[in-house]
C-alpha cells in the first residue's frame, strides 16, 4: 500500500509538482495539496491531478495556533502519514509539529545549517558562498533545524552572482532530491538512528548503506 502524503505549498508549486509527476499514484498517493495563500499556483498543480486542496489563511483564524491546528485536523482527516512543506513559507506551531513528530520534511534551498531561514540564496550570494545547495530535513521546532535526510551541493563558480541561473540550478536539484528523498520514507528506508538523533540513517543514500 502506498504512503499517504499531504503537501504544503504557499507558491508557485513546483516542487509539489515534481512529486505528483514522479511519484504520485506509485509510491505515494498524495491525498491533499494545502496552502496558506489562495492564489497559490500549487493548487491548481493539486486540482489538476485530481488530489483535495484546501486555503488555510492566517487571517482566517484567531491566531496562527488555531490556523495550523485547523490545517492539521484537516491533514489528519485525509489519513495522510506525511506532510512535505514544498515551499510552505510559514513556521508552524510547536503543536502541530508534535501532532506530526518525525512525519514532516522540508526541503530548503541552501546547505544547512548554513543559511536558513528565508531568501536562503539571496543570502548565500550576498556571502559570497562558492558552494551552495539544498537540504531537504524533518523537520523540528526550530527554523530549517531538523535532521537532515538528504544534502547535494553545486558549485557557484559558473553561475556567478546570477541569481535567476542559480535559482535554476537549486530548483533542478530540488526536484530530484526531494522526490528522492520522499520514496526513500515511503520504502522504509529511512530512520533516525536512536542512539544519535540528529543522525538519519538512509539506507541506498547517496554514500551507499550507511
Ligand atoms: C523552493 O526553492 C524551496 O526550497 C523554497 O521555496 C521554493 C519553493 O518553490 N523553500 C524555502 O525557502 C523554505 N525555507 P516551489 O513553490 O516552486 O516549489
Amino acid at each position: 500500500m502506498s504512503l499517504r502524503v499531504a503537501v504544503l505549498v504557499s507558491g508557485e508549486g513546483s516542487n509539489c509538482q515534481a512529486i505528483l509527476d514522479s511519484l504520485h499514484g506509485r509510491e505515494i498517493e498524495v491525498v491533499g495539496v494545502g496552502s496558506n495563500r489562495a492564489e497559490a499556483r500549487g493548487l491548481e498543480r493539486g486540482r489538476s491531478a485530481g488530489v483535495q486542496t484546501a486555503v488555510f489563511p492566517a487571517a482566517g483564524y484567531p491566531d496562527r495556533a488555531a490556523r495550523d491546528a485547523a490545517m492539521a485536523d484537516w491533514i489528519e482527516s485525509l489519513g495522510a502519514e506525511l506532510v512535505v512543506l514544498a515551499g510552505f513559507m510559514e513556521i508552524l506551531s510547536p503543536e502541530f509539529i508534535r501532532r506530526f513528530a518525525g512525519r514532516i520534511v522540508n526541503v530548503h534551498p541552501s546547505l544547512l545549517p548554513a543559511f536558513a531561514g528565508i531568501r536562503a540564496i539571496e543570502q548565500a550570494i550576498d556571502y559570497g558562498a562558492k558552494v551552495m545547495g539544498v537540504t531537504v530535513h524533518f523537520v523540528d521546532e526550530g527554523v530549517d533545524s531538523g535532521p537532515i535526510i538528504l544534502q547535494e551541493a553545486f558549485d557557484v563558480l559558473p553561475y556567478s552572482r546570477d541569481i535567476a541561473a542559480i535559482e535554476e540550478r537549486v530548483h533542478e536539484i530540488e526536484h530530484r532530491l526531494l522526490p528522492r528523498a520522499v520514496a526513500l520514507i515511503a520504502a522504509g528506508k529511512v530512520r533516525i538512528d536512536p542512539d544519535s538523533p540528529r543522525y538519519v540513517i538512509v539506507e541506498g543514500g547517496r554514500d551507499g548503506d550507511d
